[in-house]
């Protein structure tokens, strides 16, 4: 059985085909980050009107190297939001065509679920068994939350950020360092030669809560940066981006500690764009290694979106 997954949620077009829910045999994604960098983050009618330009063209490639025609689907798993609403239309309208154009099932996947889905995804295309039930974190552009996770589509909601996602919070730092978009990436790299201990930001651990609020390390951030004289420093911005994220990393891994603890649970899985921090994905594995946790991290190309997850989800 081949399913084509679509998500066209934010800014990259992606399709994917798997089959039997057991091997990814195609995985393409089509980034817009060239035509977003020069705005600082994401112009919502760019990226629609670029979904619609690219949406024949990734799925093609997605068949071919799957080595499948269209006629060979037994269905069509697109995401149908959370996201951007001029970018899923254009996904959305064009897996209605092929569903009804071949008469066969359209499958509405929601965007999380699909990250929940992509930890269970390896780069070989292999797809693993991770049991149930485990503690799911998905951290990108748009989320910050913790779910527990006891089948498929059994999810309970334990946590969410009250503010800003934790990837939003570091592409608005990194707009303000004048570092580009998308930010992650580039205060990850930065980070690695900067001091974590140079200034001490704010951690919002939000004591019994499993909710996130990065709104205020972001203003600390702020002000930092506009009451330094030597803010145009390059050693300045390697401190700034290093005790910047040391900070989300902080209060990210206390509350994974809490959830798993609180929950009884030895099993976790990550998602989301900042699941791609090395940092993070570190310090992860030192918890999991101290706790006795069974982690699941797919790789920083997994972690991002894409649609192989929608595909995954969609078949199950
Ligand atoms: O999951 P994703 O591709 O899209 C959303 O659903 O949001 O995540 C994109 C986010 C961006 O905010 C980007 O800055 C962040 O993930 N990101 C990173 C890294 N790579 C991407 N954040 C921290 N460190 C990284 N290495
Ligand atoms: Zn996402």
């Amino acid at each position: 059985m081949f399913i084509l997954g679509i998500d066209t949620s934010c800014d990259d077009t992606a399709a994917a085909v798997i089959e039997d829910g057991r091997r990814i045999l195609s995985n393409i994604v089509s980034t817009q980050e060239t035509i977003h960098r020069k705005y600082g983050g994401i112009v919502p009618e760019l990226a629609s009107r670029r979904h619609i330009e690219m949406i024949w063209p990734v799925t093609e490639e997605a068949l071919r190297v799957a080595g499948i025609a269209l006629r060979d689907l037994s269905g069509i798993a697109v995401c149908y939001g959370p996201g951007l609403i001029g970018s899923l239309l254009v996904g959305c309208s064009f897996a209605k065509a092929i569903s009804y154009s071949r008469g066969i099932p359209l499958i509405p996947v929601n965007h999380i679920e699909g990250h929940i889905f992509s930890s269970f995804l390896k780069e070989d295309g292999s797809v693993l068994d991770t049991g149930f039930p485990f503690l799911a974190l998905i951290i990108s552009g748009g989320h910050t939350s913790l779910y527990r996770v006891d089948g498929f589509g059994l999810y309970r909601e334990l946590g969410k950020t009250r503010d800003d996602a934790a990837g939003e919070a570091f592409d608005k730092v990194a707009k303000l360092l004048g570092l580009g978009y998308p930010g992650g990436p580039v205060i990850d790299r930065l980070a690695k030669e900067g001091n974590p201990e140079a200034m001490t930001f704010p951690r919002a651990y939000l004591p019994g809560s499993y909710d996130f609020s990065f709104s205020g390390l972001k203003t600390a951030v702020r002000l930092e940066i506009q009451g330094s004289v030597s803010r145009k420093s390059e050693g300045f911005v390697r401190d700034i981006a290093a005790s910047f994220q040391a900070a989300v990393i902080d209060v990210v891994i206390k509350k994974v500690e809490w959830a798993l603890k609180d929950e009884g649970l030895n099993v976790l899985a990550i998602s989301g764009g900042v699941g791609a921090n090395s940092s993070l994905r570190s310090g992860l594995v030192t918890m999991a290694k101290n706790w006795g946790i069974k982690l699941f991290i797919p790789p920083p190309s997994i972690c991002t979106d894409n649609a192989a997850m929608i595909a995954l989800a969609g078949y199950h």
